[in-house]
C-alpha cells in the first residue's frame, strides 16, 4: 500500500470521511483504541456511523489497567448504552500485576523512570499487543497540538510494533476546540474529569489535573520531563 498517496488522500476528506474510508479498507479488522477520552469518544461516534452504514457493530477496545479512574467506567458505560455495541476489556496478565505488586508495592511508578515504565509495560503496553492480534488497523485519538512527541502524527503509519498493521490517527490535525465543538454538536458523552482540569486522563494515580497556562499533558507523570511522557503504547520500532 502506497501510505504517502494515501495520506494525501485523506487530506482533502473531512474527517468523517477519513473514517469511512478507512474503515471501508476492512470492517472486522479495525478497532478503536478507546481511553474515554474526548478525542476516542469523537472517534467513537463517527467509527459507529460507520459501522452503521455498514450494517455492523463498531470495534473498539479499552486497555483496562487496573487503575482506570471511576468516572472512566462511567464514560464507557455511556458509551455503551448509546452505540449499543459491548467494548473489548483488555487486562493485563495477572500473574505479572501480582510479581510486580509482591516485589515493589503498588506505587513503584512515583519512584524512577523504569519503575513507571515497567509499570506501563505490564499494565498497557502487553495488553495492547493482545488487544490488536488479529486487527489490521487501529484508530487512535492522538492529535498533534497534544505534545512534543506527537508534533508530527500522520493520518495513517505503517505500525511496525505492532506486526506492520495500519495505525490510524484521524484526529491528527484537530484542535481542543473542534474536538469539543464537534462533541457538543453531535451529543457525544464526554469524560466528566475534562471539565475538572484534566485535559489528558490516564490511570488515577498517575493524572491530575493541571492549572492555567500548562501543557495539555502536564497533568501526566507530572514528575517526569515533557519528553519522556509516553507510555509505549505509540513507540515506533
Ligand atoms: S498515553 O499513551 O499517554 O496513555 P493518551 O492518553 O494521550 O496516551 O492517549 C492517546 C491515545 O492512545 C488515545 O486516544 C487512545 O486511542 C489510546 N489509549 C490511551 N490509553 C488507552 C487505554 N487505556 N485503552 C485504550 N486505548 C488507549
Ligand atoms: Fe502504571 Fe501509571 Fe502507567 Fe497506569 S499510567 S500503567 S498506573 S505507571
Amino acid at each position: 500500500m502506497d501510505l504517502s498517496a494515501l495520506n494525501l488522500e485523506l487530506a482533502a476528506l473531512s474527517t468523517e470521511e477519513v473514517v469511512r474510508k478507512l474503515y471501508a479498507l476492512d470492517p472486522a479488522g479495525t478497532v478503536l483504541a478507546c481511553s474515554a477520552s474526548i478525542e476516542d469518544t469523537v472517534l467513537l461516534h463517527m467509527l459507529a456511523e460507520a459501522a452503521k452504514s455498514a450494517g455492523r457493530k463498531p470495534r473498539a477496545f479499552v486497555l483496562d489497567t487496573g487503575r482506570l479512574p471511576e468516572e472512566t467506567y462511567q464514560v464507557l458505560e455511556d458509551c455503551r448504552q448509546k452505540y449499543h455495541f459491548e467494548f473489548e476489556m483488555v487486562f493485563p496478565e495477572s500473574q505479572d500485576v501480582e510479581k510486580l505488586l509482591r516485589a515493589k508495592g503498588p506505587f513503584s511508578f512515583y519512584e524512577s523512570i523504569e519503575n513507571r515504565k515497567e509499570c506501563c509495560h505490564i499494565r498497557k503496553v502487553l495488553p495492547l499487543k493482545r488487544a490488536l492480534s488479529g486487527a489490521t488497523l487501529w484508530i487512535t485519538g492522538m492529535r498533534r497540538e497534544q505534545s512534543v512527541t506527537r508534533a508530527d502524527v500522520p493520518f495513517v503509519e505503517l505500525d511496525q510494533a505492532h506486526g506492520g498493521i495500519l495505525k490510524a490517527n484521524p484526529l491528527a490535525l484537530w484542535t481542543e476546540k473542534m474536538v469539543y465543538d464537534y462533541a457538543s454538536a453531535h451529543n457525544v458523552p464526554v469524560h466528566p474529569l475534562h471539565r475538572r482540569g484534566f485535559p489528558s486522563i490516564g490511570c488515577e494515580p498517575c493524572t491530575r489535573a493541571i492549572q492555567p497556562g500548562e501543557d495539555f499533558r502536564a497533568g501526566r507523570w507530572w514528575w517526569e520531563n515533557a519528553d519522556q511522557k509516553e507510555c509505549g503504547l505509540h513507540v515506533k520500532s
